[in-house]
């Protein structure tokens, strides 16, 4: 009887706590009885790990038994109340070396890059390239190889210069270590220290870091060629559309004319300019902490355009600490590396497993005329014209 009792004033007194929180509604605290300090209920919601609005602390820094009669709930001026100005970085203080570094001494920001870097950032990040690794692996066995239709004519015409060849094996050599040294800086505390313990660990990451940093420079340099010689090549235009509109002939049997590059080719090339430009900055800034802050900026220029307001979200907080500005900027430089390895992933696929011919043009840099008939008939015509020879279609040898 008495348990039944007890079961009875426990689920009375629970389940309306439980359900507001399966709801995901802000449960609002009473701290009446604290005098609007912590509560009991503040303490057991962050041991639960639920998140808090803690603005009841963040915003009550600076009162005094003076500011506050009868000792109120922040009572004197004390020790925690300074801690917790430093914490939020409320506090005067002046530091030996008077930068704006290393007045931060407590850094609040700092477990929450920790947290969104060993979480949601490795765990999203690791299924993004697995998938899409699978996605083209299914894709592969459904679809098979695209073969050239044609018979080999025997006869060649140059795609690519060896200028270009070099400038796209060094994008792509550069992008290759770049991307194994930052996945290896990323999951190394994961996967290499509990199987090689921390020492190798530790030995491969200084050297991952070493190669990454270094290698940035070659990245650089090689997107900037690319982009001077190609770019020309990659403007949208209407074939574009046919192009799209046929599923540019991956799926099916069509195969729609296109210029140098199709339309497929140019959104690599697009996300490779735009995402690898927002990698190379935000690696730049990386390089050299805190000389170039680029998020408080960013987020100004976003709250300027109202883009945050676009997604119902409250202004960007932008008066960010130098080392949130390094966190932040960490962060985004994983995020779109991660998207433009998944990217560049399925261009590996096409350039290679995926399409019979495709690696001669960047290999020898030669293709053959039933290969650039197939895929870049309008391309294959124009170099034609240009060799003084009528453009033809493409007949296989005898
Ligand atoms: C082993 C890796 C790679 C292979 C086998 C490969 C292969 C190829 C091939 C065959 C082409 C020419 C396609 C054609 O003739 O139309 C090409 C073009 C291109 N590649 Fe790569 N590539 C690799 C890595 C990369 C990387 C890492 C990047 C950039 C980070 C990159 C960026 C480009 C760009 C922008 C183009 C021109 C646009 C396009 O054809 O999609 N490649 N690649």
């Amino acid at each position: 009887m008495l348990r039944a009792l007890l079961s009875i004033i426990f689920i009375l007194g629970v389940a309306p706590i439980a359900s507001a929180q399966d709801a995901g509604a802000p449960v609002e605290i009473d701290r009446s009885a604290t005098g609007g300090a912590q509560t009991l209920e503040d303490i057991l919601r962050r041991q639960r790990g639920e998140s808090i609005d803690d603005s009841f602390r963040s915003n009550n820094i600076g009162g005094d038994a003076t500011s506050v009669p009868g000792l109120g709930p922040l009572g004197g001026a004390s020790d925690p109340e300074l801690w917790r100005a430093l914490r939020y970085n409320k506090a005067d203080i002046t530091v030996s070396d008077n930068t704006e570094v290393g007045k931060v001494l407590v850094q609040d920001g700092g477990m929450r890059w920790y947290q969104f870097r060993q979480g949601p950032l490795a765990q999203y990040g690791g299924w993004l390239l697995l998938g899409t690794m699978a996605l083209l692996l299914v894709f592969f066995v459904l679809r098979g190889r695209v073969r050239i239709d044609a018979p080999a004519t025997g006869r060649t015409v140059t795609r690519f210069a060896s200028f270009e060849r070099m400038t796209h094996w060094m994008l792509a050599g550069s992008f290759i270590l770049l991307g194994i040294t930052g996945l290896l800086v990323l999951f190394g505390r994961m996967f290499i220290a509990p199987v090689f313990g921390k020492e190798a660990n530790s030995v491969i990451l200084i050297a991952s870091k070493w190669v990454h940093n270094n290698v940035s420079w070659a990245f650089m340099l090689a997107l900037v060629l690319v982009f001077v010689m190609w770019v020309r090549h990659n403007l949208p235009n209407r074939t574009d559309l046919v192009w799209i509109s046929q599923f540019g002939g991956i799926v099916g049997k069509k195969h729609p004319p296109a210029k140098k590059f199709n339309a497929g080719q140019k959104m690599i090339f697009w996300s490779v300019i735009v995402l690898g430009g927002s990698i190379s900055v935000s690696g730049l800034s990386l390089l050299f902490p805190f000389e170039l802050p680029l998020m408080g900026k960013t987020f100004t220029l976003l709250n300027d355009w109202g883009v945050p307001g676009w997604i119902g979200m409250a202004p960007l907080d932008t008066a960010l600490t130098p080392q949130e500005e390094m966190q932040l900027t960490s962060l985004w430089h994983a995020m779109v590396a991660f998207v433009l390895m998944a990217i560049i992933i399925a261009h590996i696929y096409i350039g290679s497993v995926g399409m019979e011919g495709a690696y001669d043009a960047m290999g020898s840099g030669e293709v053959d005329e039933a290969w650039a008939h197939q895929h870049h008939s309008i391309w294959l015509d124009e170099v034609k014209a240009k060799q003084g020879a009528a453009p033809k279609d493409a007949t296989p040898a005898e």
